[in-house]
């Protein structure tokens, strides 16, 4: 039999179907406990999306075994503890090139959709309701979208945005940019005091923690839209409601949740607030794209 590549999580038709042309078995059950713990040292690789948590408990089973190359199939590696793995002899590897197109088409839906009003119409109006007069809105043309964080996802943002005619500032840890010179670097207060529209794409460092809490809401214009589509816990979810029933923020899209799916009732009830449950990555041209890059890690790792 041939080498096992473990997708936990699954994986795209197209990137199975290269692995096993590459001579490897790819199993796509899912396995949990025990029987994950049995799996890991079974395969070559494992392979995994957002559901499947590495932490040291279960890296400490794979020691010994087969298994070399971990893939988190997607962005943030959060859900895997990458030095402990590291600490340990195996290769760890994401997918960084294949969403950004999709989680920034997303960042931008949840724009329109919080600028028109689109979310609560559609629950509203499934309720009987006729809100024409309360649902007037705002353009996005000629407004500031602020960007937290400068990376791939946020550039392909601020090249959607730039082309609906917003103006782009940005803030990054790494400092101002050669690439979109386009978009102005600021500072962190910056970004806050001057965004009509603040778009969060950033990972969650658990030693730095949530980034948009109490404070940060402080130091925002007036009627601030939000957008995370990056995760949940770099916005503080209690912060977020009181700047909300405040009128400090106009309305907030959240993909991304403090914990998922959030059982947080008074954020997926929230009248101001535009949901999607974690579909950043989620098209088909992202997965295609994910499963290629995936594959090539693999080459590169274990062939
Ligand atoms: C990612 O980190 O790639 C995204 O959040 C997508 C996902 O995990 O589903």
């Amino acid at each position: 039999m041939g080498k096992i590549i473990l997708a936990n999580d699954g994986i795209a038709a197209n990137a199975k179907a290269e692995l096993e042309s590459l001579g490897f078995v790819v199993d796509t059950n899912h396995y949990d406990g025990a029987e994950l713990d049995a799996k890991i040292r079974e395969v070559e690789c494992i392979i995994i999306r957002s559901a499947t948590k590495i932490r040291e408990d279960l890296i400490d089973k794979a020691v010994g075994g087969n298994l070399k190359l971990m893939i988190r199939a997607g962005v943030g590696l959060d859900n895997i503890d990458v030095k402990y793995a590291e600490s340990k002899g195996f290769v760890v590897r994401n997918t960084p090139f294949a969403s950004s197109p999709a989680v920034a088409e997303l960042a931008i839906a949840h724009m329109f959709s919080l600028a028109r009003y689109i979310y609560i119409s559609n629950v509203t109006m499934r309720n009987g309701e006729w809100n024409k007069k309360a649902y007037a809105g705002i353009e996005l043309g000629g407004k500031t979208l602020g960007l937290i964080g400068f990376g791939r996802i946020a550039r392909e943002t601020a090249k959607k945005a730039i082309a609906l005619g917003m103006k782009v500032i940005y803030t990054d840890i790494v400092g101002k940019s050669n690439l979109l010179p386009e978009c102005k670097f600021a500072s962190m207060n910056e970004v806050l005091a001057n965004s009509d529209f603040l778009s969060l794409h950033i990972p969650f460092i658990k030693e730095v923690g949530t980034v948009i809490g109490e404070k940060e809401f402080a130091k925002m214009k007036d009627g601030i839209f939000i957008i995370d589509t990056a995760r949940g816990k770099v916005v503080c979810e209690k912060a977020l409601i009181d700047a909300l029933d405040s009128g400090k923020v106009a309305a907030a899209a959240l993909d991304v949740f403090e914990e998922e799916p959030t059982k947080n009732e008074a954020i997926y009830t929230h009248p101001k607030i535009s949901l999607t449950p974690h579909i950043g990555a989620a098209t088909v041209e992202a997965q295609d794209r994910i499963g290629i890059e995936t594959v090539s890690v693999v080459k590169e790792v274990l062939l």
